[in-house]
Parts: C-alpha cells; sequence; structure tokens
C-alpha cells in the first residue's frame, strides 16, 4: 500500500480531468483529432485523463499480438502536454476472439446460462484462464510504461461488480465456505438448514441458489465481494512489483448493493467513486443530500480525501429522462464533491463517443468538435477554480458524527422475510432519516460499517441495526459509558452475523448498552399510521405529535435509570414507550422505536445537536437549499456555500477574517449566491 497523501504527487492540485477513449477515433479516419483533444484539454484546465479503461481489443486486437503503438503516442501527447495519465487495465471489457476461444471465462447466470459475449463487466472473477489473461496484458502495460512521464495512477478494471455461477464459482464457494465453517456440522447450525430438509451431507450439495436460507444468500454475497477483491489483489500483483511508487484505484458505485466496499480498503491506495445524482428529477435537496451522503461514505472508506472519478459535464442516457444540469450547477455539484472531501473531479467522458450505447451520453466535447458550447465553457470556467485551490489537496474534513450504513446489514434486512416485505428502506432510513437533518444544519459526518473505530466520534447513529455481529455490541457500550451517544431505532439487534435470531430477548446484546426489550414488532400498512406523543419537559424540546409509520416495536423499559421520552398514542400499545434513553457511564444511548415521520427526525436531530453541542460547519442562519462544508488542511479552513436551488440566496456572513478562496478578496458582510451558485471562503 502507498500510504502518502495526496497519492498523485507528480500532480499538487486538485485533479481535473475524465474518461478519455482516442482508441474510438483513429487518426487514419480522424487525423489532427488527437491534436484537437490535446488543444481543448489545456482549455479546460484538464491535469488527468483515465486512458485504456475498456481498449484490449486495441492492446491485443489478436492473442498474444500487442500493439501499444497507439498508447505510446497518446502517453507521450499526454507528456508533451503536461497532463497524466491515470491509465487502466483493460479486464472491464474483453475482445471477442478470448471471449470465443475460451467460452469459460464467459459468466454464467444464476440459473445456469453462460452468457453470449457483448456488453462488458462479464467476465468470470475465478476463472484462472481470464486471471492469467489479465496478469499477463498488465503486465505489459506495466514494463511498458513504468518509467513512462505520463502514467500518474492506475485505474483498475472499471466497476467491479456483478456475479458468476458457473462451475468453478462454485467450487470456490464451497473452498470459502470449508474455511468459514471447517465443518459440514458447524455450516448446517449456521444456515438452520434442518429447515424444511436443507441439510447438507456433502459440501457438493452446496448449490448458489435457495434463497429460503438466509445464512447461505450472505455468505454467498460475502464470498462475491472476496472473491472480487481476490481478483483486483491478483491483477494489481505485477503493477505492484513493476512500479510501486504509483498509487492504484478502482472506480466505486456509491452504495452498489452487490459489493462491501470496506473490503477493498486496504487493496486501493486512494478511494474513488463515479457520482451520478439525477438532477432536476426530484427535489434538489433531496438529490443533494442524497449525493453529500455518498461522497461522505467514499471519504470515511479511508478517512482520507477521495476522488470523483466520474461524473456527468451535462446529461447521462441510462434515465428514463436525463434533463440537463441548470447553468451553474455543474460547478456546483463538482464543488460539492470537493466540499465532502474529493480532491478530484472528473468526468464520464472527455469527447462524446460518435456511435454505440454511449453516443448521448454527456461529455465535455459534443458531437460539434469545438470549445464553444456551453458546457465545454461551464467545465473550463471551473477547471480553471480548481487550479486556484491548491490549499484543498489533502485537507480534511473534521467530524464528531457518525451514521453506521453497513452493506452486510443491508443484505441481510433485504433477504429477511418478516413482518414488513417492502419499503424496509435501510439506505433511505440512514440517508435521509438521520443524515439529511445533521446535512441541514450543516454538521458534518462520517459514513461507517460497523465494524469501525468508534472513539473518534461524540455521536454514533446505528439506524435498523437489525444484525449485530460479535463484538459490535460490546464496542457500542464502550462507546456510551466513555461518553458518547448513540441513537439506534426499531428493528435493531435481532440477529448474528449468520441471520440467526438472538435467543434471549431483542434488541439481542444491545439490551444492555439501551435498557430495553423489544417484544414484538408492529407493522402498518402504507396507509396507516400510529401517533408518537412527546413526555412533559422533553429534553430534547420535543412538543408536537408526530406520525409513525411502517415499523413499531412495542417495548419495555428494563431498569430504573431509563427514561421514556415519547409513548404511542394510538391502539392496543398506546402509552407504551416509543422513544426511550438510557443514560449509561458518561454517556447515553436513544431507542427510537418507531419510523417516524420527517418532522420528528427534523426535531430530534435539531435537539440532539442542540443538546450535543455537535460543531457545525456555519453556526450561522442560513436560506434554505443551501449547504456548507467545511475543510481544514491545518492552516487554513475552506467554507463552501452551496445553493442547490434555482433563486438567488444571501448568506450574512460577519466573519472579518473570511477571504474569497478563488480571488484572495475579503468577503463583505453578506455573500450572495446566485441561482445553483457557490462559492468557496477561506480564513
Ligand atoms: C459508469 C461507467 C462508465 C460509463 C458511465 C455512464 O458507470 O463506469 O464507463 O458507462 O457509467 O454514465
Amino acid at each position: 500500500m502507498i500510504d502518502r497523501f495526496p497519492p498523485v504527487t507528480r500532480i499538487p492540485h486538485l485533479l481535473h480531468g475524465g474518461d478519455y477513449n482516442p482508441e474510438q477515433w483513429s487518426p487514419r479516419k480522424y487525423p489532427d483529432l488527437w491534436d484537437q483533444d490535446m488543444r481543448l484539454m489545456k482549455l479546460a484546465g484538464v491535469n488527468i485523463v483515465s486512458v485504456g479503461i475498456f481498449s484490449w481489443a486495441q492492446l491485443e486486437p489478436l492473442e498474444g499480438r500487442f500493439d501499444f503503438g497507439w498508447l505510446d503516442r497518446i502517453l507521450d501527447l499526454l507528456a508533451e502536454h503536461g497532463i497524466a495519465a491515470n491509465l487502466a487495465t483493460p479486464s472491464g471489457a474483453k475482445p471477442n476472439w478470448m471471449a470465443a476461444k475460451y467460452p469459460q471465462i464467459r459468466r454464467v447466470t444464476a440459473d445456469g446460462h453462460r452468457d453470449l459475449q457483448g456488453g462488458r463487466h462479464n467476465h468470470c472473477y475465478t476463472s484462472p484462464v481470464y486471471r492469467a489473461k489479465v496478469k499477463k496484458i498488465n503486465t505489459r502495460l506495466a514494463q511498458r510504461y513504468k518509467d513512462h512521464p505520463a502514467l500518474a495512477m492506475w485505474h483498475i478494471s472499471n466497476e467491479y461488480g456483478g456475479e458468476c455461477h458457473c462451475d468453478l464459482c462454485k467450487e470456490a464457494f464451497r473452498a470459502w465456505l470449508r474455511k468459514r465453517y471447517r465443518t459440514l456440522e458447524e455450516l448446517n447450525h449456521a444456515w438452520w438448514t434442518t429447515f424444511w430438509s436443507h441439510r447438507y451431507q456433502d459440501w457438493s450439495q452446496i448449490e448458489l441458489i435457495d434463497r429460503s436460507v438466509h445464512g447461505l444468500v450472505l455468505d454467498w454475497k460475502r464470498f462475491v465481494t472476496d472473491q472480487t477483491v481476490d481478483f483486483m489483489r491478483h491483477e494489481i500483483e505485477p503493477l505492484r512489483r513493476l512500479t510501486p511508487g504509483i498509487p492504484i484505484t478502482t472506480n466505486m458505485m456509491g452504495t452498489y448493493p452487490g459489493l462491501n466496499y470496506w473490503k477493498f480498503r486496504d487493496v486501493c491506495d486512494v478511494v474513488c467513486w463515479d457520482s451520478y445524482p439525477g438532477w432536476h428529477t426530484e427535489s434538489e435537496m433531496k438529490t443533494a443530500s442524497w449525493t453529500a451522503f455518498v461522497h461522505d461514505l467514499n471519504r470515511s472508506l479511508k478517512r482520507r480525501p477521495f476522488l470523483l472519478m466520474e461524473s456527468t459535464p451535462s446529461q447521462v442516457n441510462w434515465q428514463q429522462v436525463s434533463p440537463l444540469k441548470r447553468p451553474g450547477l455543474h460547478r456546483t455539484a463538482s464543488l460539492q464533491a470537493v466540499a465532502h472531501g474529493a480532491d478530484a473531479v472528473m468526468y464520464f467522458q472527455w469527447r462524446k463517443s460518435r456511435g454505440s450505447a454511449e453516443k448521448f451520453h454527456g461529455a465535455v466535447v459534443d458531437h460539434v468538435g469545438h470549445e464553444h458550447t456551453r458546457v465545454f465553457q461551464e467545465v473550463a470556467a471551473l477547471g480553471a477554480d480548481l487550479k486556484k485551490l491548491d490549499g484543498l489537496v489533502g485537507a480534511s474534513n473534521p467530524v464528531e458524527t457518525a451514521i453506521i450504513y453497513d452493506w452486510e446489514n443491508g443484505w441481510a434486512l433485504e433477504a429477511e422475510q418478516g413482518p414488513r416485505n417492502t419499503n424496509k428502506d435501510y439506505a433511505r432510513t440512514c440517508s435521509r432519516d438521520f443524515y439529511d437533518p445533521l446535512w441541514k444544519h450543516h454538521v458534518p459526518v462520517d459514513i461507517i460499517d460497523m465494524d469501525q473505530e468508534l472513539a473518534p466520534y461524540r455521536l454514533v447513529i446505528a439506524p435498523m441495526l437489525y444484525m449485530v455481529r460479535p463484538g459490535v455490541a460490546q464496542r457500542l457500550q464502550t462507546f456510551v459509558e466513555r461518553g458518547g451517544t448513540l441513537v439506534t431505532t426499531y428493528f435493531s439487534g435481532l440477529v448474528n452475523e449468520s441471520d440467526l435470531c438472538f435467543l434471549d430477548g431483542f434488541p439481542g446484546p444491545l439490551k444492555p448498552v439501551l435498557g430495553i426489550w423489544a417484544e414484538e414488532t408492529d407493522v402498518l400498512p402504507d396507509d396507516r399510521e400510529q401517533m408518537v406523543v412527546p413526555a412533559a419537559g422533553h429534553p430534547l424540546g420535543l412538543k408536537a405529535r408526530y406520525a409513525a409509520r411502517h415499523y413499531c416495536d412495542l417495548i419495555h423499559v428494563k431498569g430504573d435509570q431509563v427514561r421514556v421520552l415519547a409513548t404511542y398514542g394510538r391502539d392496543f400499545y398506546a402509552g407504551r414507550p416509543a422513544l426511550t434513553v438510557n443514560p449509561l457511564g458518561c454517556g447515553q444511548a436513544y431507542y427510537i422505536a418507531s419510523r417516524n415521520d420527517q418532522r420528528f427526525c427534523d426535531d430530534f436531530m435539531a435537539g440532539l445537536i442542540r443538546q450535543l453541542k455537535l460543531r457545525r460547519n456555519w453556526a450561522g442562519t442560513t436560506p434554505p437549499g443551501v449547504s456548507v462544508q467545511r475543510r481544514n488542511n491545518g492552516k487554513q479552513d475552506f467554507l463552501f456555500f452551496l445553493n442547490f436551488t434555482d433563486a438567488p440566496r444571501t448568506i450574512r456572513l460577519n466573519r472579518p477574517t473570511l477571504r474569497d478562496a478563488l480571488t484572495g478578496k475579503k468577503a463583505g458582510a453578506a455573500l450572495k449566491l446566485p441561482p445553483y451558485g457557490s462559492a468557496v471562503l477561506a480564513s
């Protein structure tokens, strides 16, 4: 691992660039186009491009016959123009000759059907043949370009994802299970296979699709992650060996449910992700808040700056409807990534392809081919701004609050068949109910999984912590005893790491820290509501009556010290606790027993912010739709003011030390942001 930051030492600036596919434009058919690209890149302030992502068929047009000539030329051109290369390994798409000659490298679907060649991201990650082919081409790339002045970073494959059900994968899964359980006896118990006569007498009987065995579903997903990480380790072996100083990354997909990205943390030198918010398809605030949540997740993976590897400068082409980004929003959305810890703003794609699936996907350079477009001008203006923000490179985001959003917990929740099999909404609960109120108050947040260190935080929120892995409850308890505040909710503490229910009462091992027993869970049809009535003299200042939906735990308080802060208002459980707090050691643990309306979430979180005096990025008032984020480089504070509305906004500053980070000019008493406008101030 390369443990320095920033990892791309040859560029002491924020990175600006994107996916570049010159191989689609052969100089024979499109003379001068590559030179045009260089000219336009300089105009746009591009300092890095990702090359070669899907170019295996150009690099190895026939088996064992390599053609690096075009890539030599491109890397030379980039170096001549002072642009760095984020050189890709091409495993994201395999050439036709390979798929035809080695059918075993093509993926098999869950129902046993082998894919035809086509599309991309369709290889078997277990296949020794594919692994050998990947190793060979990666070795060639590293040997050839290890001393090339353009080589700055490795872009491994592209958006790893999906799964393969071929016999090799089945065998690998069984071997993985043997390692995890050692005996079939252990596995049969962990998977509760006596149910419906699913007991295994031999490892070979384990088939991959049996959705009725939830332990199997979970372990299969864990295996897919581990096998993908193993494939990546295999991919990068020659790169680490031949280019030990070049950082490695692979582009992730936010909350993509197929892979547990925490497992990639130790393989990547730097984390990056591809962000495609659905701007103008729902309220801008909701889109901005969700995007902020995912940026924070990516920063939290290493608790370090990350890279925005892909984003569209205008539209995407894969939504049902993909509106253009309104003027100004490109800059604000890009600065939002930087505000949350990105040291790069990069695009898919540099130039729109002429044909095939992505010809209408947004790009910096449109089919018209010149710079006189609205999108190009906005990109170039942003490039010019980013050049003035060197002080942000490597700067941190000081945080006191964490939300636990845990992939395995999400998988288990998704698989369980319980009282409510629709709208379980785990990600939405974490982001909308708990992150959003913090975001609206400009409180910075890390998004972690349940295995992470809790000591850096004062507040930890663990919504719907259905699964509690070994050791987690104890760590949460220690966190509280040492003065931390824990908030968890309904449908927590039900199962262990194998999806086996805890037997001594829910919320299982969380009972001591929460001081409650959840005896039953009522679930409400979508058109029914329960009511939550705050107790008089509520410590968080809750006064209104709130609506509860979907989930209502019926809980008992255990222990005299636990305080009931709200009760249910209706039905046979009216008067029973709906919100409790357990003072424990120097801290406290809240249990929110029902899924409450947004007003409750807003009021509850606002009360906590006040009670804990959580540090906000901006303590002054802000008009609706403006987000304020903060980064600090040890010497300077950077404040980002981002207007996600289509109306102008004014913010009272009253901080004489603030200066515009781009112009160096003193900020006045009021900051005026145009519609979708943004500003970076420094002090
Ligand atoms: C990404 C992918 C890119 C491009 C882009 C379009 O998921 O990595 O290659 O397809 O989507 O939005």
